[in-house]
């Protein structure tokens, strides 16, 4: 009997980037495939635009659960990914990452006994207060084949006794996309449309609820960022839940107030890429930024208390300031001053993850017939 397919699946902006490289290997190996988008993320320039840009087709199914609480949004997905399995009787499914949409399909494809494939697993924060900290092992553990990025995920893994045979250190798939993508990006005219001049610039992002949707929090940071603006113009693509944070708290003054603030909506895969590239520093709370500088060799100030990728710190450019205005400012000081180590590219970040991975899902595929 012909294997069924498999079912890839997408809900949030950081997923797009991880999925297309495998998307093409596996379309290669003529392996039948369903691209599946939750809709978790929906907004043009949070969804579409990244498929256009990695050169993804349109989904073939498209379940559009939208925002919501995290009951709701994880459930929604659950209930609409069920009908889709039960539907086509997948041979395997592969979520990526850590947001709702991944856990709500691995837990589905669990209870009905399909192969769970996770990408980006074993990466821990130690910190339950993060929901991607909840999601991760929640994942890890119903999951059938783990794709690591490095070695502290395989230990991390091992740690909660999951078994050898089902880790699979593969490196890192968004890698994959940047490095295939880093040459287009330079055709991007995102400089030349914000006004800002190569390597004279930082960017920062920030998303992470622990950060902006506790007022406190967020002005503490913005504190920093109005010492950092003398010193350094800021580049700042707002996320959808960080702009309705300002609005709500009455901060949209302050932020404007900014010395040298550059303030503009979440941007697309290549202009993000040509930013991100171009910039003499990044300040973020983003998870998959700390690794893109670590793999670009640019500077990473993570306004975070922890991170789960920490390769970024002991190998790469990244450095863990928290949320504390006095240590974002010297964090930025030490960076401008230059006395900041270069890293180093950590093991089988190479761009070659997605033929790893397909390789392995084609084995396992055909070893069920
Ligand atoms: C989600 C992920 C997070 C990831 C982030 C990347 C979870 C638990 N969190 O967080 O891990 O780092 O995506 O962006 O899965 N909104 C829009 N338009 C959209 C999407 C969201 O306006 O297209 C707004 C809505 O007001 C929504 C809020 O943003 O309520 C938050 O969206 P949600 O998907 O719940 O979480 P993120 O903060 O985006």
């Amino acid at each position: 009997m012909k294997p069924g397919p498999v079912i890839l699946v997408v809900g949030a902006r950081p997923n797009f980037m991880k999925i297309a490289p495998l998307y093409e290997e596996l379309k290669k190996r003529n392996v039948a495939q369903i691209l599946l988008h939750t809709g978790q993320h929906y907004d043009e320039n949070m969804s579409q635009v990244f498929f256009d840009d990695l050169g993804m087709p349109k989904p073939d199914v498209y379940l559009g659960v939208g925002s919501g609480s995290h009951a709701r949004q994880t459930a929604n997905v659950m209930v609409e990914f069920e009908d889709i399995c039960l539907k086509n009787n997948p041979s395997m499914t592969v979520v990526v990452g850590d947001v709702n949409s991944t856990v709500a399909c691995a837990l589905v494809s669990a209870k009905l006994w399909i192969p769970c494939a996770h990408i980006e697993s074993g990466l821990r924060s130690f910190d339950r207060k993060m929901p991607e900290e909840i999601n991760r092992i929640i994942t890890d553990s119903i999951a059938d084949i783990l794709f690591t990025p490095s070695p502290d995920a395989d230990e991390n893994l091992r740690k909660e006794g999951i078994s050898e045979s089902r880790i699979k250190r593969v490196g890192n798939i968004m890698i994959d996309s940047l490095m295939k993508n880093i040459e287009r990006s330079r055709e991007s005219t995102v400089h030349k449309e914000l006004e800002i001049l190569n390597k004279e610039y930082a960017v920062l992002t920030l998303h992470r609820p622990s950060n902006v949707d506790e007022k406190e929090t967020f002005v503490r940071i913005l504190s920093a960022l109005e010492s950092v603006g003398k010193e350094i113009p800021i580049v700042f693509p707002m996320h959808p839940r960080t702009k309705n944070r300002i609005d709500e708290f009455g901060l949209n003054g302050r932020i404007s107030n900014i010395p040298n603030i550059v303030l503009t909506g979440p941007a697309g895969y290549l202009d993000f890429v040509a930013l991100i590239a171009g910039s003499s520093m990044v300040l973020t709370d983003s998870g998959g930024l700390q690794e893109e500088t670590t793999a670009l060799g640019i500077p990473c100030l993570t306004l975070r208390e922890n991170t789960e990728r920490p390769i970024t710190v002991h190998q790469g450019t990244n450095k863990i300031v928290g949320s504390n205005t006095e240590s974002i400012i010297s964090g930025v000081e030490e960076i401008l001053s230059g006395r900041k180590e270069s890293g180093q590219i950590p093991e089988l970040w190479d761009g070659m993850t997605a033929i790893r991975i397909a390789d392995i899902i084609v084995d396992e595929i055909n070893s069920q017939e």
